[in-house]
């Protein structure tokens, strides 16, 4: 076995002191090695248009290459393009040892277009600024807001534009409302251009009425994947937590939904949601359960409610899990076969009566910036508002702009991200 695998590196290395195995946005893996000085670890710079644009010592773990006795097996790289390159679409490129005159092959060629990386780590838009449901342990506050806005096709459109900077997954379609109550949904579905469906994704609650078609919009877009909420499955305890929400119209939706998936050859995957409560506490294990074996679970979030101002006094009293719970229900879970992952409440003791901002929550609570230069240092996040407002996750005060009065909104953004990146190298 192990003289096979051997035999099958030394025919692909085909005398290379190394190889790339893979390229994607921004960053070239691979490995190498000197058999002339074994226990070395050697150096690679991945050189784009001509230059080098960074290097890095090859000294990441292979267990693969281990087993194919190269050296001690620690001689992978990972070689990351700075994100001064975001936005400069494909390049050709190549990686090379220092001191060696030979480029590392990838497959075939010793030259390969190289893809920029992404500016922006996630776009979280919302299409709409409301939701169909009223969840009493909702993040947003609904109290204010009295009129359904939408996002229009043209607004849509313009973020379009913004796709050379996400990676897969990084288009969120909705963060803190409900999409599915926007009438346009599948138009603006279908406005994501062939090939890019995989940047896309949205959270929904199921609870309006939907038609087959509209699940199949979610296929034909080729979404990345799709998060559904599913905090209970008994009836009466749903229209408590979904309030005006009803489980047989949820579980119709489910069904069909999984139904048009499966029929399809290259469906989103689906993600499930479920807070934890006293209420659903016994359910939980069956739920995820269910998700796994009947409903095309590719992973299930158990998550701890965040605890907002706004939520209900009472509610919290008489829901929320006292801290003893989660052990328990970590282990009950992890007896399962279905793949699932729990948030467990922050350690603080007392969490159950603190109003904790959530990191991933940022619209909640309002922040005051000082009027001071944005700062660009990745990871970068922005957020979108239905009408095009656009802002710097958690910089608000700093960075906003509405992109429906930009031209070029990549050039916009470029432009801001390497400006910030210079006055911090002038400082
Ligand atoms: C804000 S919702 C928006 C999407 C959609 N309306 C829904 O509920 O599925 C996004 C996710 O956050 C969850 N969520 C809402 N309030 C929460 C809270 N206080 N703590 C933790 N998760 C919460 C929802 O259950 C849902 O899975
Ligand atoms: S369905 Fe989602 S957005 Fe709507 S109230 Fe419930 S948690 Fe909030």
């Amino acid at each position: 076995m192990l003289g096979s695998l051997r035999k099958h590196v030394q025919r692909i290395l085909g005398g290379s002191p190394g190889y790339v195995d893979k390229v994607s946005d921004g960053v070239v893996e691979g490995w190498a090695w000197n058999s002339a000085e074994p226990d070395k670890k050697v150096t690679v710079s991945l050189f784009v248009e001509g230059a080098a644009a960074v290097s890095g010592v090859a000294d990441l773990e292979r267990p693969d290459l281990q087993a194919a006795g190269i050296g001690d097996g620690k001689c992978g790289f990972r070689l990351q393009l700075p994100y001064s390159h975001a936005g400069l679409g494909e390049r050709p490129g190549w990686v090379q040892m220092s001191g060696a005159a030979r480029r590392l092959p990838y497959r075939k060629d010793e030259i390969f277009p190289v893809p920029a990386p992404p500016l922006l780590t996630f776009l979280a838009a919302d299409i709409v600024n409301n939701c169909n449901l009223r969840c009493p342990f909702c993040v947003v506050d609904y109290s204010e807001v009295k009129k359904t806005e939408l996002m229009t096709p043209a607004t849509f459109g313009k973020m379009l534009e913004l796709l050379p900077l996400l990676p897969d997954g990084g288009f969120w379609l909705s963060c803190l409302h409900e999409p599915t109550i926007h009438p346009g949904f599948e138009d603006l579905l279908r406005m994501i251009p062939a090939g890019q469906g995989q940047k896309f994704w949205f959270t929904t609650n199921l609870a309006r009425r939907m038609d087959d078609a509209m699940f199949q919009s979610w296929v034909d877009a080729g979404l990345h994947h799709v998060n559904v909420s599913m905090d209970t499955l008994d009836a009466g305890l749903f229209t408590v937590l979904r309030k005006h929400g009803r489980l047989e119209v949820f579980l119709d939706n489910l069904n069909r939904m999984v139904k048009v998936f499966r029929a399809s050859a290259k469906p989103p995957k689906i993600r499930y949601i479920t807070l934890v409560f006293e209420s659903n506490f016994d359910e939980l294990e069956g739920i995820v359960r269910r998700g796994y074996e009947e409903w095309m679970s590719s992973e299930h979030e158990v998550r701890y409610m965040y605890n907002m101002a706004h939520s209900p006094d009472d509610f919290r009293r008489d829901h929320l899990p006292t801290r003893d719970r989660w052990p328990e229900l970590q282990a009950r879970l992890d007896q399962l076969a279905a793949p699932h992952v729990v948030v467990c409440p922050p350690e603080d003791a007392g969490y159950e009566e603190q109003r904790n901002l959530p990191s991933n929550y940022f619209e909640i609570e309002k922040y005051r910036m000082p009027p001071e230069a944005p700062d660009f240092t990745p990871p970068l996040q922005l957020r979108a508002r239905h009408n095009g407002n656009m802002y710097l996750v958690s910089q608000e005060g700093r960075f906003s702009f509405n992109i429906t009065e930009l031209a070029d909104p990549v050039g916009y953004l470029l432009q801001a991200a390497r400006e910030s990146v210079e006055k911090v190298r002038a400082s």
